[in-house]
């Protein structure tokens, strides 16, 4: 949204279309974009009000009929696609590239498909009929979207799609054309809120409200990013009306705001960021935002039949400063984020330690107590530590790799915090209802903060009354923001739909975790200084694993024609397994499954013969006799085609086994038991990575699968 700072069209498409590709990674079924067909009058006017009828009509006072219906351009497929399918459609339509517009408001938006397939029809943006007067891009799910659409059909509503983002365009049209003629376009949306169900955010255009956009969002994230030349831009509060919100009021010079799912897409235009709450509604209008709550009723204030059950009330929200660079959303020199992300894991885990973990523990003269000067220093638990040592037990909620980051650290937590420990997958967590009591903890963890299922599960820990804790590497995110308390894990901006750099510095969060709660226990001293020492010399054992690349290729490239891989693991190297298997299966679209060793008599080894590729994590550690004697029983079964086995340099014992019968070796370096996860799993990403580029399969933006799944 531009206002007085003239834009052509190029550079307008262009925001968008960059916008479009910094948030591929979310969603990149097929996709779509709106700009204006033609440059709108625009004036700069008073605020309106909230009611909508003291300040004149939307469009400058005069009642008028809807302006020239925008340019919507949808294809399926990935950005390119839709840029390719934009430059044919403006040159047909011979649109010129070069109008400048003083003020705009463009959307645009990537599908991932939840309802009907990612075609051009389905993707949006949706719009309420031909002549295009109201225009929708949605993320979410309208849960409640048939009754709606058997309503506006019986209304004379016609769709066109399958989706259920079509009914919140025909909504607006209807509560447009029941309004009366100079209700602001805040206004319709709330009513429009008012009939969803389920979860969204919102972008809403019409050509009744030239120069206008509102944005609303409930369940799905959302943020505001907000340029204003200083001179330009003045804090007014005290605007007549409802609109009393936080506002910058151009003044003279320009005005801009970009609204979007992540600050992946806003970083490069502004730093300043307003991060919307749930029902929080905005209206850009007259180079100025007017932020609104769509707060409910009071039942007195509902007493008159039909009126409305959401009031605006006008909020203010922080202005916040990004800490993201642009680079960090960038490949660099890599060829794609993965390969990015798993090399920048020495970086990754060191900014989750940074300032955190003491990590040259010195003796200092005079100190009565040395220990002391190794303390884990985690503010945001620090008032907490003592609810969670009192407390019953521990019980870990994510999905995905963020389940699997707390499965490998659940061992050190019990070992090192003397509590139980359980772990969940938010989803499961939810079907069963499962008991959590006043005196729980549970620890949301989620790369992204705003997994729908994680959410949903603290939303419920939390209201039967848990300390809620959250684990997660989005500041300001919807899970950072609803927990009591938490820990950032500051691995960076992450944007290959497999997680990698993020599961390395969760285990690390947690560990460090698990040390702070042990802090107080004298018998605990001396495995927390071997975990501590542990965590200092992480990057660099990290480092020596990253060595292996050149021999993972290798590996993946005698891999890459099999049709399955069987990873066996058990302790702490359970995960390993888990996590290891869901990135060959995520990326490289190979079978493949993570199974505790403990079990593999149970079922597994039925599947194992000569021609079964397996993988076996066996370094150095509390189960490590275990895990040669599934070795042997492997070799037993004649697993020797493709029988790898991660194990510890200089371990001469599982050498000599895999030596003698022709298995390949992944040399890991040793560290304590309990950081082991994070340094096996390192080239074991790399396999999954290396064998992805070699069947010829999309590293970033695997098929069916989104980076942050918003919805349930
Ligand atoms: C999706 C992603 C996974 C991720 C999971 C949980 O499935 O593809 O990589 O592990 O969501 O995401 P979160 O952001 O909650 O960690």
């Amino acid at each position: 949204y531009n206002h007085r700072v003239p834009r052509n069209r190029r550079e307008i498409l262009d925001c968008l279309l960059t916008g479009l590709r910094r948030l591929e990674y979310r969603g990149y079924d097929s996709a779509g974009i709106c700009v204006d067909a033609q440059p709108a009058a625009t004036h700069i006017k008073d605020a309106p009000t909230c009611n909508g009828h003291a300040n004149g009509h939307a469009n400058g006072g005069e009642a008028s009929g809807p302006g020239t219906p925008p340019l919507v351009i949808k294809s399926s497929g990935k950005i390119a696609e839709l840029e390719a399918q934009a430059q044919r459609e403006l040159e047909d339509l011979q649109v010129d590239l070069g109008t400048v517009f003083a003020c705009h408001a463009g959307v645009a938006h990537t599908r991932w498909a939840t309802h009907g397939p990612p075609t051009a029809t389905n993707a949006h943006p949706h719009v309420s009929g031909r002549d295009h007067q109201f225009v929708v891009v949605h993320n979410g799910i309208i849960t409640n979207f048939r009754p709606l659409k058997n309503f506006l059909v019986s209304h004379g509503f016609s769709f066109v799609s399958d989706t259920d983002t079509e009914v919140i365009p025909k909504l607006c049209q209807y509560v447009y054309d029941s309004s009366p003629p100079d209700t602001p376009l805040s206004e319709l949306v709330l009513a429009v809120m008012e009939q969803l169900e389920g979860a969204y955010a919102l972008l809403v255009k019409s050509t009744h409200y030239p120069g206008e956009l509102v944005a609303c969002k409930r369940g799905s994230p959302l943020i505001l990013g907000i340029r204003a030349s200083p001179a330009a831009a003045v804090a007014s509060p005290g605007v007549k009306g409802c609109y009393q919100a936080a506002k910058l009021r151009a003044v003279e010079g320009g005005f801009e705001c970009f609204l979007a799912s992540d600050a992946s897409a806003v970083v490069e235009h502004t730093k300043k960021v307003i991060v919307l709450e749930d029902s929080d509604l905005v209206h850009l209008k007259d180079g100025a935002y007017f932020l609104f709550n769509a707060a409910e009723r009071k039942a007195e204030e509902n007493a008159a039949a039909g009126s409305p059950r959401l009031k605006a009330v006008a909020v203010q929200r922080a202005l916040q400063t990004l800490e993201m660079e642009v680079s960090q959303i960038m490949k660099g020199g890599f060829d794609h984020y993965m390969q990015k992300e798993i090399h920048e894991q020495p970086e990754s885990i060191y900014q989750t330690m940074r300032g955190r973990v003491r990590m040259e523990p010195q003796v200092q003269e005079g100190s009565l107590d040395p220990y002391k000067q190794q303390r884990i220093k985690l503010g945001g638990l620090a008032e907490h530590l003592e609810t969670i040592r009192s407390g019953r037990r521990i019980v870990f909620v994510g999905c995905g790799t963020s389940y699997h980051a707390s499965l490998a650290s659940r061992q050190t937590v019990e070992e090192l915090v003397n509590l139980p420990v359980a772990c969940e997958l938010a989803s499961d967590l939810l079907d069963r209802r499962c008991p959590i009591f006043r005196d729980d903890t549970c620890v949301f963890v989620s790369q992204s903060g705003e997994t729908a299922d994680t959410l949903a599960a603290l939303e419920y820990a939390k209201s039967r009354g848990a300390l809620c804790v959250g684990v997660t590497n989005t500041v300001g995110s919807a899970i950072a923001r609803s927990t009591h308390c938490g820990v950032h894990i500051n691995a960076g901006c992450e944007i290959g739909v497999a997680s990698t750099k993020a599961y390395t510095s969760q285990i690390a969060a947690i560990t460090m975790m698990a040390l702070a709660l042990s802090e107080d226990s004298i018998s605990k001293r001396e495995p927390r200084d071997a975990v501590i020492e542990g965590l200092a010399h992480l990057p660099d054992k990290i480092r020596q694993a990253l060595a292996l690349d050149g021999e993972m290729r290798e590996l993946a490239a005698k891999l890459k024609g099999e049709q399955s891989l069987l990873v066996f693991g058990r302790g702490y190297n359970y995960a390993t397994a888990l996590e290891a298997a869901l990135k060959v299966k995520e990326v490289a679209l190979m079978h493949s499954e993570g199974i505790l060793a403990g079990e593999m008599k149970h079922g597994p080894l039925a599947l194992v013969d000569e021609s079964m590729p397996i993988l076996v994590v066996a370094t150095r550690d509390g189960v490590h006799k275990k895990m040669v004697s599934v070795i042997e029983q492997l070799l037993a079964r004649g697993a020797t085609k493709h029988l790898l086995v991660v194990c510890n340099e200089g371990d001469e014992e599982v050498a000599g086994l895999c030596a003698s019968h022709g298995c390949s070796l992944i040399r890991v370096p040793q560290v304590v038991d309990c950081l082991a996860p994070v340094v096996n799993i390192v080239p074991l990403q790399l396999l999954a990575y290396h064998l992805t580029v070699l069947r010829g399969f999309n590293v970033d933006q695997p098929r069916n699968l989104a980076k942050s799944v918003t919805v349930l």
